[in-house]
C-alpha cells in the first residue's frame, strides 16, 4: 500500500499553551527484547503494548524470518499487541534471505548475539545509517566465543555474514564503551555457550535484558562493583521460557514532552504509564535537578508484573530551569535523551556542561554535530569540544530551517524547540520520527490545541 508522501519539512509554530494527556508508544528497548526472547522460547508468548515504530517492526520481521509465527493482534497508532509462537531456540531456521534491520542498531546487535549460537548462515544488514555504525564491538566478542563473522571494512561495518556455532565458548568480555546493546549481544550469545559468560562494564547501562531473562527462568547474576562499574554473569547453556509481557510507555519518547512542558511558559501535561526503570529514568532526575516540576505517581510494577519494570504517570508543567553539570555515568543513563536535554539547557539560565558524550557520535546520526548545528541555527549558544558539550543558556530561540539528518531524536527535538521559538521552525525529514514514535506529530498538534 502506498502511504501519503513523506514531507521533506514540517513547519512548527509557537504554541500559545500546552495541555493534555499523552499515551506514549511502548518502550522500544523492551519491545525489541520481548520479541527476541519470545523467538528463543518454545511455545506462545504475548506482548501487549509493544512500540509500533519502524525499529520494532524490523525486529518482528527478523523474528519471523528465523522461524517464529509473529501475529499482530491490533493496537493503536503508536503501540501494537503481538502473539509470537516459536519452536524455540533449538529449532529455529536458517533465514532464506537477508535480515534487514533497517535503522535499528538494537536489532542488529542483539540478533547478532542470537545468530552466533545458531547453526547455519545468516546475513544481517540495515539502511545507510546502520551501515555507518560501529559493529566491531559485537563482532569481536562473538568471534572470541566461536562464531564466524565476515563484514565490510574488516568486519567493522554492516552487512555481516554470520555462521553460528553450536559449541560456543563462554568468555569474560569487558565492554570498551558503555553499551547495553553490546552487553545484551554477549549475554544472548551466552545463552548458547557452555559455562559462565561474563560482561564487565565500566558504567552500568540499561538492564532490561537482565531483568527479562531472569523473568523467563534464566540465571543472570549482576554485581555492582566498587569502582562504579557492573559485572553480569549468565550460566549457559540456558533455556528461555515463554512469558506474556506488558510493555510500559517509552521514557525516551516521554522525554520530548517533559522538556516541551518545562520550557514552555504555559504548559501542563500528563504522561501516562511511563517506564521509570532506574537505569533509564536519568532524564527525569536531570530535569528535576535543573528545577523542573515533574510529579511522579507510581502505577505499580509492570502492570502484569512480568519483568519488574516500574511504571508511573508523570505530571509536568512550566518550570524555571537553571543549568547543571552532567557526568559520564549520568549520560549512560540518559544516552538517547541528551539531544532533548541540550534544548532544555539552551533555555535554562546559566551554563550546563555534559561530559562523556562520545557515544552520541555513533547513533542513527552524529548527534553531537546534529544537535550543535541545529540549536546554533535556532539561536542557542552551544558548542562541542571532544567528549563534552557546553551550553550557555538563557537565549531566546528563533525559528529557522534545521536539518535532522534523518534521525528521529533530532527531528523530535527540533519540533519541540519550534513550540517555543519565535517565528517558524522548519524541521527537516520529520518522517524519521516514525522510527520510535509513530504519531508524534499528531500528539504535537493535539497538545497545542
Ligand atoms: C539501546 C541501547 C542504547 C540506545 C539505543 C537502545 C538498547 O544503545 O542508544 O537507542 O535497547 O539496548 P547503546 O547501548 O549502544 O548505547
Amino acid at each position: 500500500m502506498l502511504g501519503a508522501p513523506v514531507a521533506e519539512r514540517v513547519a512548527v509554530r509557537p504554541a500559545r499553551r500546552l495541555r493534555g494527556e499523552i499515551r506514549l508508544p511502548g518502550d522500544k528497548s523492551i519491545s525489541h527484547r520481548a520479541l527476541l526472547l519470545a523467538l528463543l522460547a518454545a511455545g506462545e508468548s504475548r506482548i501487549t503494548g509493544a512500540g509500533d515504530g519502524r525499529d520494532v517492526r524490523a525486529t518482528a520481521d527478523v523474528a519471523s524470518a528465523l522461524g517464529a509465527s509473529v501475529t499482530r493482534l491490533g493496537g493503536d497508532a503508536r503501540s501494537v499487541d503481538y502473539r509470537v509462537v516459536s519452536p524455540g531456540r533449538a529449532a529455529l531456521v536458517e533465514p532464506a534471505g537477508i535480515l534487514d534491520c533497517r535503522n535499528s542498531g538494537t536489532t542488529f546487535r542483539l540478533v547478532a548475539g542470537i545468530l552466533a549460537g545458531l547453526p547455519g548462515f545468516a546475513v544481517l544488514d540495515g539502511d545507510e545509517s546502520l551501515r555507518r555504525r560501529p559493529m566491531a564491538r559485537v563482532a569481536a566478542p562473538l568471534v572470541a566465543m566461536g562464531a564466524t563473522i565476515a563484514g565490510r571494512a574488516g568486519t567493522t561495518l554492516a552487512p555481516f555474514a554470520i555462521t553460528g556455532s553450536t559449541t560456543l565458548r563462554a568468555i569474560e568480555h569487558v565492554t570498551l564503551v558503555p553499551s547495553a546493546q553490546v552487553k545484551s549481544c554477549v549475554l544472548l550469545a551466552g545463552l548458547a555457550a557452555t559455562g559462565t559468560t561474563a560482561v564487565r562494564e565500566a558504567l552500568p547501562t540499561r538492564d532490561h535484558t537482565e531483568r527479562m531473562l531472569r523473568a523467563r527462568g534464566v540465571s543472570v547474576r549482576t554485581e555492582l562493583l566498587d569502582d562504579g562499574g557492573a559485572l553480569h554473569e549468565i550460566a549457559g547453556p540456558a533455556t528461555v521460557l515463554p512469558l506474556d509481557e506488558r510493555v510500559p510507555g517509552d521514557v525516551s519518547s516521554a522525554a520530548f514532552w517533559l522538556v516541551a512542558a518545562v520550557i514552555h511558559p504555559d504548559a501542563d501535561l500528563l504522561l501516562r504509564n511511563v517506564g521509570t526503570n532506574p537505569s533509564r529514568r536519568g532524564i527525569i532526575d536531570l530535569l528535576r535537578r535543573m528545577g523542573a516540576e515533574i510529579e511522579e505517581r507510581p502505577v505499580g510494577t509492570g502492570a502484569g508484573g512480568v519483568s519488574g519494570e516500574p511504571i508511573a504517570d508523570l505530571a509536568v508543567r512550566s518550570s524555571s530551569l537553571h543549568g547543571i553539570d552532567v557526568d559520564p555515568a549520568e549520560v549512560a543513563g540518559a544516552i538517547d535523551e541528551i539531544p532533548i536535554l541540550c534544548l532544555a539547557a539552551a533555555v535554562a539560565s546559566g551554563r550546563s556542561r555534559i561530559r562523556g558524550i562520545g557515544e552520541l557520535r555513533h547513533k542513527e546520526s552524529d548527534r553531537v554535530a546534529g544537535i550543535v548545528a541545529g540549536l546554533v541555527a535556532l539561536g542557542a549558544r552551544i558548542r562541542a569540544d571532544g567528549d563534552e558539550i557546553e551550553i550557555e543558556g538563557g537565549r531566546a530561540l528563533r525559528g529557522a530551517a534545521v536539518a535532522s539528518h534523518d534521525d528521529h531524536r533530532l527531528a523530535m527535538t527540533f519540533a519541540v524547540a519550534g513550540l517555543i521559538a519565535e517565528g517558524t521552525t522548519l524541521v527537516g525529514q520529520p518522517g524519521s520520527a516514525d522510527v520510535s514514535y509513530p504519531g508524534f506529530f499528531d500528539d504535537l498538534e493535539r497538545v497545542r490545541a
